[in-house]
């Protein structure tokens, strides 16, 4: 079986799966293979250290969102280098995790505007909406008309149900992992056909790839994703 990810010009892609599947790993060895392609990417985490075995890629960079601080994000927009952005603990601790994502939301909203190539990398997605059903303005717009501007977002979330499904179907590809709470599978069932069948069929690790427009479906072996730098999720 093939179990290469291909990286189309333009995307949008989900990645869901409960907490401990395997997403910032996944996500990790995604980011691997988009540096040996020479693509950049932005990874925007909640989690100071999480990808940060990522920084041992010689070209990746980190900033670090401290608290007090302003950041120039037009500069950011124009590096040329991968980046990783992640919130200090004394941050998170002084801050919260919903002032680390207005700043988010700021960037994303540069990036969009500044039109230059970029992957961007959105984990814990879910936190971008006030409620499911009102969808934040820039993950939305990013969704929607996203692929004009050359920003190919990546959603990933374990909340799914709390994950807008407008944005959701917009989507070009979804990545998913076994998931073992009976409403949940119920509800993905209602945009991957099949699903519980598929679920049934995951083992720990492995991720179901379901590309929205062909319907076609592939499920990658966890044998087959192999982290060059260390994962520390
Ligand atoms: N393919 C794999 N092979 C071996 N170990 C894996 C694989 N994928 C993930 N793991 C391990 O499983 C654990 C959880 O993975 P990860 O941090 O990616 O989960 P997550 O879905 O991002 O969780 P959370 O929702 O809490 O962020 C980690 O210790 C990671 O090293
Ligand atoms: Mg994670």
């Amino acid at each position: 079986m093939d179990t290469a990810v291909t990286f189309p010009e333009q995307f949008r892609w989900l990645v869901a799966g409960i907490t401990g599947s395997g997403k910032s790993y996944f996500v990790g060895w995604l980011a691997e293979q988009l540096y040996e392609q020479d693509r950049k990417w932005i990874i925007l985490d909640t989690d100071p250290k999480n990808h940060i075995g990522l920084i041992a890629l010689r070209r990746v960079k980190l900033l670090k969102i401290k608290p007090g601080l302003t950041y120039d994000w037009w500069k950011v927009a124009e590096m040329e280098n991968p980046l990783l952005v992640i919130p200090t603990e004394g941050f998170l601790r002084r801050n919260g995790v919903s002032s680390l994502i207005e700043h988010y939301k700021t960037l994303l909203d540069v990036l969009f505007a500044a039109r230059n190539p970029v992957v961007v990398f959105i984990e814990e997605a879910h936190y971008y909406q006030k409620h499911p059903y009102v969808p934040d303005k820039t993950l939305e717009l990013l969704a929607r008309v996203g692929r004009k501007y050359r920003i190919n977002p990546v959603y990933i979330t374990q909340r799914i149900q709390d994950f807008p499904k407008i944005i959701w179907s917009n989507c070009s590809r979804t990545y998913i992992f076994k998931w073992t709470i009976p409403q949940d599978v119920k509800y993905i069932r209602s945009m991957i056909p099949d699903f519980e069948h598929l679920n049934r069929e995951l083992q720990r690790y492995d991720v179901l790839e379901f590309e929205h427009a062909s319907g076609e479906i592939r499920i990658i072996p966890s044998w087959a994703i192999r982290r060059r730098t260390r994962h520390y999720g």
